[in-house]
């Protein structure tokens, strides 16, 4: 630790997302995702203008969030972004005072301090503005008991228990506009005390035709486990992937969320028996891969025949792979990780996969 952490967070404690049809989005999250429903609220539960439906695995809970008319700010959300994430909310200790904290640091109001209660005992929450339309929520807990928040009711199905083993939100990264890298991640550095963990310039993501530019801060000032990458575009022979997920977007947003695992190989094969589709890696990737990553344990076959992306570090060495974009527009993706000592985020394999995701570009007639 080099600072005192000013700004305690103690995990990612849910992620929302705005979508057009929450009911049938919780079932892409059960069926194909390996989650399991846990809780309801809407106008079942004398909420008539939203229904929410949580699922979680492992420590990761996802809120999925429908408006119930067309006028609603959430499907207006949805209207202009697509289905798309709101709100990355943080679990805290202090909410009021994460947010006077905030808000005295230069952050903007999402919307002021409030508690709900319900047998269960009381949460506080708040919340600031980020890039885009995306909020942080704070959310203190220490006084509840219940499954989630006050207002919501346990909600099961029969769908058997079939877990990926996905466990916690490794990080989560946002696109940003022209010019606007520098500005969130000093944002996140002057609000919370994050602290710059690295930087990769154009020279290190690029390919032929596109490229981009990428900062990660974290709260490694705390327990670190805050990790958030800002991309925005950098100029290349033809439109780098950023500027066009800011177009199909219409502004800035979340990109990707990275998943953790344990186990890959179980987790990507039971997603792809689930239907999920992972970005193409080329098989001439594997070729030269054990020079560049040296021995790791798991098996070279397997991987290459789960297309699994391979990646070392002064630390360790880590196992990725994303997958295609979970919403009709090219916006949102999920990053599965397991980290074997590596703590960083894959720049080795960069270069491979973005000729992939060009490759998906050229066939949108985007690129
Ligand atoms: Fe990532």
């Amino acid at each position: 630790m080099t600072n005192k952490d000013i700004f305690p967070i103690n995990g990612t404690d849910y992620i929302e997302f705005y979508v057009g049809n929450s009911k049938q989005a919780a079932i892409f999250y059960q069926a194909g995702m390996g989650f399991k429903l846990v809780a309801y609220r809407g106008p079942l539960t004398g909420v008539p203008d939203r229904e929410s439906y949580v699922v979680q695995q492992g420590k990761i809970r996802f809120v999925l969030t429908s408006a119930i008319s067309g006028d609603h700010e959430i499907a207006k959300h949805v209207n202009k972004h697509g289905d798309g994430v709101k709100d990355l909310a943080l679990w805290v200790d202090d909410a009021k005072q994460s947010f006077e904290t905030a808000i005295a640091r230069g952050a903007e109001i999402a919307y002021e301090p409030y508690t709900i209660t319900d047998d269960n005992g009381s949460v506080t929450l708040a919340a600031i503005k980020t890039y885009g339309e995306t909020i942080h929520t704070f959310v203190e807990r220490k006084n509840y008991k219940g499954l989630f928040l006050p207002g919501f009711e346990a909600k099961e199905n029969d769908r058997k228990d079939l877990d990926c083993g996905l466990k916690v939100v490794d990080h989560c990264v946002g696109n940003v506009g022209w010019g606007q890298m520098d500005i969130w991640t000093k944002f996140y550095q002057e609000v919370m005390g994050f602290e710059l963990l690295v930087t990769f310039d154009d020279k290190d993501i690029s390919t032929k035709y596109t490229a981009l530019m990428s900062k990660v801060v974290s709260n490694i000032n705390g327990n670190g486990y805050i990790k958030f990458p800002i991309n925005e575009p950098a100029k290349g022979l033809k439109k780098s992937q950023i500027e066009e997920y800011l177009d199909f977007y219409e502004g800035a947003g979340v990109q990707h969320i990275a998943l953790m695992t344990h186990d890959i190989i179980a987790t990507i094969e039971r997603l792809r028996e689930n239907g999920i589709e992972f970005l193409y890696v080329p098989d001439t990737y594997y070729d030269t891969v054990t020079e560049r990553v040296g021995e790791i344990e798991e098996d070279m076959e397997m991987l290459k025949k789960l297309n699994i992306l391979i990646d070392r570090d002064e630390e360790g060495y880590l196992l990725q792979l994303f997958t295609k974009p979970v919403m009709n527009r090219p916006t949102v993706f999920f990053e599965i990780i397991q980290r074997k000592g590596a703590e960083s985020f894959g720049k080795g394999n960069f270069q491979a996969l973005f000729e992939s995701i060009e490759r998906e570009q050229e066939l949108r007639g985007t690129l």
